[in-house]
């Protein structure tokens, strides 16, 4: 059991910690704004041209890699409070696959969609977007190419909620990893952080839900989200 004292001063430096990634990720964020715009107006003048279209797309990639390294840094060293309204959630998750859609065409994966049209959930938008792009991008770096990705979304009637599933026919997980990959810094990956999992977790926690992963190594993983309809609001900006 921690002293106090030392419970104290490791949360003040967490706190501390907080701020100042706030800070560095909005310094940063600043001029990937201007890389991003710049790159996406050359994109449009050379439309003539898709070896340099094609150049251009790398660096809008890598833009859209960096800003969701920010992403995930600021959430873990924040507590995420949830500001909620009802969105549909074919709306979120298709924004999602919008800016992922360069690296899905890449990889020449095929995306099958299942979500009711009018379904509205209560969440907050941006941590949700965050969740659903970690997953997708998860299941887009574990096929290598030419594989199916599958979001269906349905309504659980018994315990009024949504059930999301993102699966993937990718590497799998091995079974001696699974108890890990939710766990801060677990990356397999030559240039993970390993805190995307970390990411989802939390946010999903905040908003009352769950979620929970199925995987069969060499053929692929599905992760099953539950999100409550009602959410306890102590966790949340009113
Ligand atoms: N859909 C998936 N298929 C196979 N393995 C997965 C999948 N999703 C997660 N994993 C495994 O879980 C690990 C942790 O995932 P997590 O998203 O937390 O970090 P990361 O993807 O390695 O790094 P980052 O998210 O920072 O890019 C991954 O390195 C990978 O081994
Ligand atoms: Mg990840």
């Amino acid at each position: 059991m921690k002293s106090d004292n030392l419970q104290n001063e490791i949360e003040e430096r967490i706190e501390s910690l907080g701020g100042i990634v706030t800070k560095i990720v909005h310094d940063i964020r600043n001029p990937l704004g201007s890389i991003e715009l710049i790159t996406s107006l050359l994109r449009k003048e050379l439309n003539n041209d898709s070896d340099k279209q094609r150049l251009i797309d790398h660096v809008i990639y890598g833009v859209k890699n960096i800003d969701n390294i920010l992403s995930n840094l600021l959430h873990f060293t924040t507590i995420p409070r949830p500001k909620l309204k009802k969105v549909r959630i074919e709306d979120v998750l298709n924004k999602c696959l919008d800016v992922l859609s360069y690296t899905i065409i890449k990889h020449q994966i095929t995306v099958i969609k299942d979500i009711p049209q009018n379904l509205r959930i209560l969440c907050d938008e941006t941590l949700m977007r965050q969740v659903f792009v970690n997953l997708l991008l998860n299941s887009i770096q574990a096929i290598s190419s030419g594989g199916v990705l599958s979001v269906r979304v349905s309504e659980d009637e018994v315990e009024s909620g949504v059930e999301i599933n993102i699966k993937d026919s990718g590497s799998g997980i091995p079974p001696e990893y699974i108890e890990r990959i939710f766990d801060p810094f677990f990356t397999t990956k030559n240039k993970g952080t390993g805190l995307g999992l970390t990411i989802v977790h939390n946010i999903i926690k905040v908003h009352g839900g769950s979620v929970r992963v199925q995987s069969k190594l060499g053929e692929g993983t599905t992760f099953i989200i539950r999100l409550p309809e009602e959410v306890e609001t102590s966790n949340c900006i009113q």
